[in-house]
């Protein structure tokens, strides 16, 4: 069975920390390793839009010596009747690994549970976890460390960075702390899977309506869009109950530390849940984040196709 990475818990806490050991030496070297020589292939499948994922897989795998290809999901016979299973047997003979962004966590599920190579989660409707372990790796650069300190996401506690967050996040050893309006907060079943691996890391979780008592010792602030991809008709309030949340120079100055940094996974909606000038200033990580989408899925595609 090859592994895959469906969610931020397919690495265990050591595994996730030798992937991000390995993402900082690429980043140091980016032309440092040609695993990927051969040259093996990577199918990138996008059944959403995508800037980052997409470039910086294809960078990524190019830069390892492999060859990407990068194909829009909707122009497959998979955006007419054929079914995952079928799609996933065929492609396991002609790639090394798959990277797919779809809809539900189900189908990434059932298309892994076929495939005879390497899965990799490019973002679901439920998890990103490529985006977390570059936040990751952004907060342990600026920080020095990840376990035991505190980081609060604000805005949709339901979504796919929400729980990626919570999940990664506590693989790590990290507080984690999701800030949401009501109607909002993650999905219990996230939070059990969540509850369990903090209980071998030391890390903790907790879920707040009130952003200001969420952000009060704040390590790091994180955000993200308040309607994701596929929600743009879900007929839900997505704006109104989500003001408080908006992480502005005020909130930020709410978390009594002053080296407090501040996280958005990209794309921004300036002026919505982050402020220009929070994302333009000085405790803004969100470029070098954007950068390390790069580094870390490198490091992780060496990990899973090196093994
Ligand atoms: N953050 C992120 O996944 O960006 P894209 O949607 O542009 O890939
Ligand atoms: N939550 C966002 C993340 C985009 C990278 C979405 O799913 O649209």
């Amino acid at each position: 069975m090859p592994r895959h990475f469906l969610r931020d818990d397919d690495l265990d806490p050591a595994e996730q920390n030798a992937v991000l050991d390995l993402a900082d030496q690429l980043k140091a070297d980016p032309l440092g390793s040609d695993a990927l020589s051969g040259p093996r292939l990577v199918a990138v499948i996008f059944e959403k839009n995508s800037t980052r994922t997409r470039f910086s897989f294809e960078a990524g795998v190019a830069q390892l010596g492999g060859h990407a290809m990068v194909v829009d999901g909707r122009a497959m016979q998979l955006g007419r009747e054929e079914t995952l299973e079928d799609t996933a047997r065929v492609l396991s003979g002609y790639a090394d690994a798959v990277v797919w962004r779809t809809f539900a966590q189900a189908r990434m599920d059932s298309f892994a549970g076929v495939s005879r190579v390497p899965v990799i989660n490019a973002l679901t409707d439920e998890f990103h976890p490529c985006q977390v372990l570059a936040d990751l790796q952004t907060i342990r650069q600026r920080k020095g460390t990840l376990a035991g300190l505190t980081l609060t996401y604000l805005g949709d506690g339901a979504n796919n960075m929400a729980h990626s967050l919570l999940l990664g996040g506590v693989t790590a050893g990290l507080h984690v702390r999701i800030a949401a309006p009501e109607g909002f907060h993650p999905m219990p079943w996230v939070l059990d899977l969540v509850r369990r691996r903090a209980a071998e890391t030391g890390g903790s979780v907790g879920v707040f309506s009130d952003p200001v008592e969420a952000v009060d010792g704040a390590d790091v602030l994180a955000t993200d869009s308040w309607t994701s991809m596929g929600q743009e008709t879900d007929g839900k309030d997505r704006v109104g109950p989500f003001r408080p949340f908006q992480v502005s120079t005020q909130l930020l100055g709410r978390t009594g530390k002053d080296d407090t940094i501040v996280l958005h996974d990209l794309p921004a909606h300036r002026g919505w849940e982050i402020t220009d000038e929070v994302i333009d200033g000085p405790a803004s990580a969100v470029w070098d984040e954007a950068e390390n989408r790069l580094h870390a899925q490198k490091a992780l595609l060496v990990w899973l196709l090196g093994r």
